[in-house]
C-alpha cells in the first residue's frame, strides 16, 4: 500500500517547524486543545489536494512570518512540497522535481475527511448539503466540477441582470440557455450519486448499527429535462424578477435522509445519526476506490470521542486498506498513540 511515510511543516499555524515520520498504515495523534492537530490534519489535505478545507493561506500562515511549507514523501518515493510566500500572495508546488502554481488534477491524492462538524450535515443548512455532493462529485469527475464552475458564474451574472432596471429579454434568456445546459449535467450526476449512496446506505447502516432501522437518502428537487429546465427559468421570470434572484435550479436542491419512514433529523437520535454519517464516509471511500482505482487517505480529525466503542472500532477496522491518520485529545479504547504533539 502506498502510504504517506513522512510530512514536513514549516510555519503551518501553531507549528515552527515539525516532522513526523509515518511507518504504519495507521497513526494516531494525541494532543491537548490548541496542540496543533486540525493544523497538521489540514497540512496533509493542503499538501496532497492543493488547498485547505477551512480556510485561505493569510489564516495558516504562522502569525509573523513570510512563508509556509508543507512537504510530504509518498512510500513509493513520490515527493510532494508546497510552499505559500505572503510576499506574492502565491502558492507553488513542487512535484518531483516540476513546479506549478496549482496542484495539478493527476497529483492531488484522494482523501476522505472526517471532522467533527461532519456529523451535523443532517442538521445543517442544505447550503452545506449541496456543498457535501459537490465536493465529493467533483473528486471523481472533473467536468462536473467545470459545470459548477460555469453554472455558478451564470447565476450570479444572471442575478445582475435580473436586479438592474434596464435589460433586454435576450439578455436573460442567454443566460438560461446556459444555466439550462449546465445545470442538467449537475442535476444529472447529482441524482446518479444519491441514488448510487442510496443503494449503499442501508446494508451499511445495519451493519454498523447490528440492528434493523430502515434509513435511505433522497435527492430533493423539481428536476426536469434540459429543455424543460428552459420552460421553467422562463415559467418563472416575472417571480424571479421581483425577487432579484433566479428561484429555480440545482443551487435551490436538498438532500433529504430518511430514517424508519420519517425525516431522520426529526426522529432519528443524534447516535443514529452519527452512524448515518460514518455510513457515509464509507460510502465515499468505496467510490473512491472504485472510480479512481485508489484507496484514499483517510484522515479522522477528532471524531473518537463522539462515537460509542462499537462505532470506533468499526470505523479502524472498516478501513483497513487504507491509510488512516486519526487525531485525538485522548486515546481511544482500543489503540495505543504513535505520536503526542
Ligand atoms: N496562523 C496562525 N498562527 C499561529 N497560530 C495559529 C494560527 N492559526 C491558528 N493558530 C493556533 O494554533 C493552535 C492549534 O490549532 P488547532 O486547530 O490545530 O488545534 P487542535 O489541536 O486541533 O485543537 P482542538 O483539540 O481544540 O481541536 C491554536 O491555538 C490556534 O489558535
Ligand atoms: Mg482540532
Amino acid at each position: 500500500m502506498n502510504i504517506i511515510s513522512q510530512v514536513k511543516l514549516e510555519n503551518f499555524r501553531t507549528h515552527d517547524k515539525f516532522k513526523l515520520e509515518l511507518k504504519n498504515p495507521t497513526t494516531l495523534i494525541i494532543g491537548e486543545n490548541g496542540s496543533g492537530k486540525t493544523s497538521l490534519i489540514e497540512a496533509l489535505y493542503v499538501s496532497i489536494q492543493g488547498k485547505s478545507f477551512r480556510s485561505r493561506d493569510e489564516d495558516i500562515l504562522k502569525k509573523g512570518r513570510k512563508h509556509y511549507k508543507v512537504s510530504t514523501v509518498f512510500s513509493d518515493g513520490r515527493k510532494n512540497q508546497m510552499e505559500y510566500r505572503a510576499e506574492t500572495g502565491k502558492k507553488q508546488f513542487t512535484v518531483d522535481d516540476k513546479t506549478y502554481a496549482r496542484l495539478p488534477l493527476k497529483n492531488r491524492y484522494p482523501v476522505v475527511l472526517f471532522e467533527p462538524d461532519d456529523l451535523n450535515l443532517l442538521y445543517n443548512s442544505p447550503a452545506r448539503r449541496r456543498d457535501w455532493l459537490n465536493r465529493l462529485i467533483s473528486s471523481i469527475d472533473e467536468g462536473y466540477h467545470k459545470s459548477l464552475l460555469r453554472y455558478e458564474k451564470a447565476l450570479s451574472q444572471r442575478n445582475n441582470v435580473l436586479k438592474s432596471d434596464f435589460y433586454r429579454e435576450h439578455d436573460i434568456f442567454a443566460w438560461n440557455v446556459i444555466l439550462a445546459e449546465y445545470g442538467s449535467h449537475i442535476l444529472t450526476r447529482r441524482k446518479e450519486l444519491v441514488s448510487f449512496i442510496n443503494s449503499g446506505l442501508q446494508p451499511i447502516y445495519q451493519s454498523i448499527a447490528e440492528n434493523s432501522d430502515q434509513t435511505g437518502v433522497l435527492y430533493k428537487s423539481d428536476s426536469v429535462t434540459e429543455s424543460d429546465y428552459l420552460k421553467k427559468l422562463t415559467a418563472n421570470l416575472e417571480k424571479d424578477k421581483v425577487l432579484g434572484q433566479t428561484t429555480y435550479g440545482p443551487h435551490r436542491d436538498d438532500v433529504e435522509f430518511n430514517f424508519n419512514g420519517e425525516l431522520a433529523v426529526n426522529t432519528a437520535s443524534r447516535g443514529e445519526i452519527r452512524t448515518i454519517v460514518l455510513s457515509l464516509k464509507f460510502i465515499e471511500a468505496g467510490l473512491i476506490q472504485q472510480e479512481l482505482g485508489i484507496n484514499p487517505i483517510i484522515l479522522l480529525d477528532d471524531i473518537f470521542s463522539e462515537l460509542d466503542n462499537t462505532r470506533q472500532h468499526h470505523l479502524t477496522n472498516g478501513f483497513k486498506n487504507h491509510q488512516v491518520i486519526i487525531t485525538s485529545v485522548n486515546p481511544p479504547g482500543e489503540m495505543s498513540e504513535d505520536v503526542r504533539l
